[in-house]
């Protein structure tokens, strides 16, 4: 696992938009998994600007994104559909095909997490992921207790997910309960991985992520098995008085 700890939120953002253009330049066709939440906003921005600046070209680029709430269309605001237009997608060459979002408000939930992963199948499979961590440990929207073999699926949302989500919604009621989101072994397929970790809110979980420890109650800690994952963290995540173990490098 590689470690870069970074000063600020801003830096982080230009460090990891650093790394997937520089994926997408070595390969232009690649197959990014990409992220919703607070945390991968300043990146997309600044994929946006070198977009503009120096024409990095996603025409024929893929992508995968980890989730989307049951029972939201694309044309709801809150859904990870809308937010992935409004921070990337429309902004960039990407041809809106080739941007695969599960389907908030299909009526087969079951065909419709297989035809995802046939999807991911039929492409190859994700070069690069990029992952947010829940305080609890989440990824995607996998939470504590999800098997580290599970694929595309169903979930029920934690109640502490439901309630740090609701920053999103008008009212805490409009969060839904559930989600698709691609699996914890969906997620280890991925050949390499971009964790970013942005606030000291999220210090309890790094930390109980570099402990080393795997377990399922704390789904996040499967990445220490993952052959090539970089996390990323601004110093507020980092935590002052952890500098001493939580050091840039490889451990
Ligand atoms: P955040 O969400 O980026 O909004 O903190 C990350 C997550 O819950 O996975």
């Amino acid at each position: 696992m590689k470690i870069n700890i970074l000063e600020d939120y801003q830096e982080l953002s230009q460090a990891a938009a650093t790394i997937l253009i520089d994926r997408v330049k070595k390969n232009p066709k690649s197959t990014l998994g990409l992220a919703t939440g607070g945390t991968p906003k300043g990146t997309y921005q600044q994929l946006i600007t070198d977009h503009h600046q120096n024409g990095t070209s996603y025409q024929h680029v893929t992508t995968f994104n980890l989730d989307e709430y049951l029972g939201l269309a694309g044309e709801n605001p809150n859904s990870y559909r809308y937010f992935m237009n409004a921070q990337l997608f429309h902004h960039i060459d990407i041809k809106i095909e080739n941007t695969l979002i599960p389907n908030g408000v299909t009526m087969n939930t079951v065909e419709e997490c297989q035809r995802y992963e046939q999807l991911l199948e039929a492409k190859g499979g994700v070069d690069l992921q990029l992952l947010g961590i829940g305080s609890n440990g989440h990824i995607g929207f996998n939470e504590p207790g999800t098997s580290f073999e599970s694929r595309t699926h169903v979930v029920d949302l934690a109640s502490t997910t439901i309630k740090a989500n609701a920053r999103f919604f008008p009212s805490i009621e409009e969060v839904p309960k559930q989600a698709i989101t691609m699996g914890i072994g969906t997620i280890m397929k991925s050949k390499e991985i971009l964790l970013l970790v942005s606030g000291e809110q999220k210090k309890a979980a790094v930390q109980r992520l570099l402990s080393g420890e795997v377990n399922e109650e704390f789904p996040a800690s499967i990445l220490n098995q993952h052959p090539n994952v970089t996390i990323l963290m601004d110093k507020a995540a980092a935590g002052q008085g952890d500098r001493h173990r939580v050091l840039n490098g490889s451990y």
